[in-house]
C-alpha cells in the first residue's frame, strides 16, 4: 500500500514535432488546421473538464451512466489482478467508476498535461490506497508503449470520453491495431464511442450556451500567444462547430472576422474575412459501425453497453 504515484517522463523523445513546429506548419497549409492535440495545455485542460459539465455536453454524464450500470458486467469480462491503463487520462474521473468493481493491482495513467497528469494521479492514490499507481506524461498519439516495469499478465486499455473521434475512421482502425500489438493477448480495450444522433442534439453539444467551448477553442489562440509570443488577437475570432452528414462529424474552427495578419516565431501569417483555421474533427459512429471497425483492428467486439435513449455507447474489445 502506497499513496505515491511513480511517475514516468515519456516526454523527454523532443525529436517529434513541437507545438511550435506544429502551429507554423499548420498556419502554412491551405486550409489552415492543427491538430486538437494542442487543446489540452493547463487552462484547456481545465476549460475541457468545465465543458464536460455543461447541459448540452451529454457525452460525459451519459458515459458516466453506462460505466456506473455496466462496471460489474465489465470487472466480470476483465477479471481481477489486471493492469488498467488510461489514454488521456485528464482528471481521472471516470476510471473511479470501475476501481472497485474490477480491482486492478495497477493503475496507469497517460496525459499529454503533465501538471494536471500528477494532480489527477495523486488524488487517486490517495483515494485508493490499495492501488498501485502510475502516472507516465506522453503523448499517446505518438508512444503506445508501455514505460519499463509497468507490466501486467492481463491489460485493459481504457479510452473514455469518445477521444478516438478525434482520429478519421481509417486512422482509428490504424491506432487501434497498434494498441492491439502494444498488449498481451488476453487484453482488452474498454472504448466510449459517441453515437451518431439528431443533429441538432449534436451541435448544442458543440456550441453550449454559456460559450464554454467556444474558450476553449480560442485557448488555442491564447495558448500561442503564452508559449510561442504569437502576436494573433483571439477577439478576431469566433467559433464555429457544426455536424458534416456526409462524413459524420462534428468539426470546430476558429473564423477570422477580418482581414488580419500576425506574427509567430518570425513567421507571417495572414488570414482573409471568414479563413478558418480548422482546430477538431470528433466523429460520430453507429454501434455496428464501430465493432466492424475494431473488427477491422484485429479485435473481437465482445460486448457494448448504450444509455436507454442510445445516445453514446461503452465497447469491450478482446485481443485474444
Ligand atoms: C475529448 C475529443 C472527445 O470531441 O467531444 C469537446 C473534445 N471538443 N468539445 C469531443 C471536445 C469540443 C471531445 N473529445
Amino acid at each position: 500500500m502506497s499513496t505515491a504515484v511513480r511517475f514516468h517522463d515519456q516526454h523527454v523523445d523532443e525529436t517529434g514535432p513541437s507545438f511550435r513546429d506544429d502551429v507554423i506548419a499548420g498556419l502554412g497549409r491551405s486550409p489552415k488546421a492543427l491538430s486538437p492535440k494542442y487543446f489540452y495545455d493547463e487552462q484547456g485542460s481545465l476549460l475541457f473538464e468545465s465543458i464536460c459539465r455543461q447541459p448540452e455536453y451529454y457525452l460525459t454524464r451519459t458515459e458516466e451512466g453506462i460505466l456506473a450500470a455496466a462496471a460489474e458486467e465489465i470487472a466480470a469480462l476483465v477479471g481481477p489482478e489486471s493492469l488498467l491503463v488510461e489514454l488521456g487520462s485528464g482528471a481521472s474521473r471516470k476510471v473511479r467508476l470501475l476501481l472497485e468493481a474490477m480491482r486492478p493491482t495497477r493503475y496507469l495513467g497517460v496525459d499529454i498535461s503533465r501538471d494536471f497528469l500528477l494532480q489527477s494521479t495523486r488524488r487517486l492514490a490517495a483515494d485508493y490506497p490499495w492501488l498501485e499507481v502510475h502516472a507516465a506524461w506522453a503523448d499517446f498519439s505518438e508512444h503506445l508503449r508501455l514505460p519499463a516495469g509497468v507490466e501486467g499478465r492481463r491489460v485493459v486499455a481504457f479510452f473514455p470520453g469518445s477521444s478516438i473521434g478525434n482520429f478519421a475512421p481509417a486512422e482509428a482502425e490504424a491506432f487501434l491495431a497498434e494498441l492491439r500489438r502494444a498488449l498481451p493477448r488476453g487484453s482488452g480495450v474498454l472504448i466510449g464511442v459517441d453515437l451518431v444522433k439528431d443533429h441538432d442534439l449534436l451541435e448544442a453539444a458543440y456550441n453550449d450556451a454559456a460559450g464554454v467551448t467556444a474558450a476553449f477553442n480560442l485557448n488555442l489562440l491564447e495558448r500561442m500567444r503564452r508559449e510561442l509570443g504569437a502576436t494573433v488577437e483571439p477577439g478576431n475570432f469566433r467559433h464555429r462547430a457544426f455536424f458534416d452528414v456526409e462524413v459524420s462529424r462534428i468539426e470546430m474552427h476558429l473564423v477570422s472576422e477580418s482581414r488580419q495578419a500576425f506574427i509567430v516565431d518570425d513567421h507571417h501569417f495572414e488570414f482573409a474575412p471568414d479563413e478558418t483555421l480548422h482546430t477538431e474533427n470528433s466523429y460520430k459512429y453507429s454501434r455496428e459501425g464501430f465493432r466492424a471497425l475494431a473488427r477491422r483492428a484485429g479485435y473481437r467486439p465482445d460486448a457494448a453497453w448504450c444509455d436507454a435513449e442510445g445516445l453514446f455507447s461503452v465497447h469491450y474489445l478482446s485481443h485474444d
